[in-house]
């Protein structure tokens, strides 16, 4: 079969030919891949540098973490499994969800990721409870854009949402956001603005995809003068602009707060169990129906090594359809 092979990790995978995968267990499933996302999980692992990858073999690897395909009897679904840039990988049965009509192979390929990314933090790691404010950091790329829509659809009262691209930053408007803030304005201005929207509606929930530096200022924002302070649970999810901040001690005191990270490795048993027997059957629904807006970039296998590293803005998701 034709597959997308890392040969060496930190470099570009190729287009090659290698044997078809072997099923090994009763958990595991072959399937008849037809759409498969990029996403940084998956360029970090292939690369070696993701925290779930730090003690892999450097050895010539399959890549792609999960993807939409065909089961031998002709049924589709979504599914984690281990190489799945490829004609044809094997899935983990347990991990895996039938696809209703009127989504797309790419839709559904696309959207896991992200919604891991959002309903899991706001949910299980934020608790969040319809009517809360919710400021989401980091908002134009495509979790961003699938968090606002999940944040809303969770009820939420207000969605303050932060990036640097102004144009796709107005977008989310239309989505279900009810604010921007542009994290290319100077500190200042950052913090005031950000300190203005708090003392109006108090933010109850920050999820944030950047880290860096605006996670900093955006701490910094709340920080305290003795008086009481209203509680803010804050959930890191990415950290696309820096893995470390400076954070002063006397700042986290000043407030109540809440400092939590959402990922693998943070989710409970229970918790993935909802994510493929509830959360994500809801989410493809709603993208069936229309109700969730999913922007995909559809790419061919063959040309995987031209378009692994390829730049996609306006909060799309490079998907290779096979
Ligand atoms: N923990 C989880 O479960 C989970 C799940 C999904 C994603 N993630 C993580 O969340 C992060 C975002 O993922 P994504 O899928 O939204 O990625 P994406 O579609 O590639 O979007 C990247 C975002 O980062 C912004 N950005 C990049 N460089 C920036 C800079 N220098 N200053 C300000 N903003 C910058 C981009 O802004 P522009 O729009 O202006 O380019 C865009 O909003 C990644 O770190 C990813 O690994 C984690």
């Amino acid at each position: 079969m034709k597959a997308a092979v890392m040969y060496q990790q930190g470099e570009m995978p190729q287009y090659a030919d290698v044997p078809d995968p072997v099923v090994k267990s009763d958990d595991e499933l072959l399937i008849s891949v037809k759409a498969a996302a990029i996403k940084h999980f998956d360029k970090s692992r292939a690369k070696g540098t993701h925290y779930s990858a730090e003690n892999q073999p450097k050895k010539a690897t399959l890549i792609g973490g999960d993807g939409v395909g065909l089961l031998a009897d002709g049924t589709r679904v979504y599914a984690l499994g281990d190489g799945m840039i490829a004609e044809k990988a094997i899935i983990d049965k347990r991990r895996m969800v039938k696809l209703p009509e009127g989504i797309d192979d790419a839709s559904a390929c696309a959207l896991p990721n992200a919604v891991a990314g959002s309903a899991m933090a706001l949910r299980f790691r934020a608790k969040m409870q319809a009517g809360e404010t919710v400021l989401i950091n980091g908002a134009t790329g495509f979790t961003g854009k699938i968090a606002v829509q999940v944040a809303k659809h969770y009820g939420a009262k207000k969605i303050i949402v932060t990036g640097r691209n102004e144009q796709t930053l107005k977008s989310l408007l239309t989505l279900g956001a009810d604010e921007t803030v542009l994290t290319t304005q100077n500190d200042e201005d950052f913090i005031a603005q950000i300190r203005n929207i708090h003392s109006q509606t108090p933010i109850d929930i920050m999820i944030d995809y950047l880290w860096g530096h605006t996670a900093e200022l955006l701490l910094a924002s709340f920080k305290g003068n003795g008086s009481f302070t209203h509680k803010t649970r804050f959930v890191s999810i990415g950290s696309i602009t820096g893995d470390k901040i400076q954070l002063s001690a006397e700042n986290l005191r000043s407030v109540d707060l809440q400092l939590s990270g959402s990922g693998v490795g943070s989710w409970t048993k229970d918790e993935m169990k909802l994510l493929f027997s509830e959360i994500l059957p809801e989410m493809f629904q709603l993208t069936a129906e229309n109700k969730l807006k999913v922007d995909t970039i559809k790419v061919n296998l063959k040309d995987i090594e031209q378009l692994w590293e390829m730049e996609v803005t306006d909060g799309k998701r490079l998907v290779v359809v096979i």
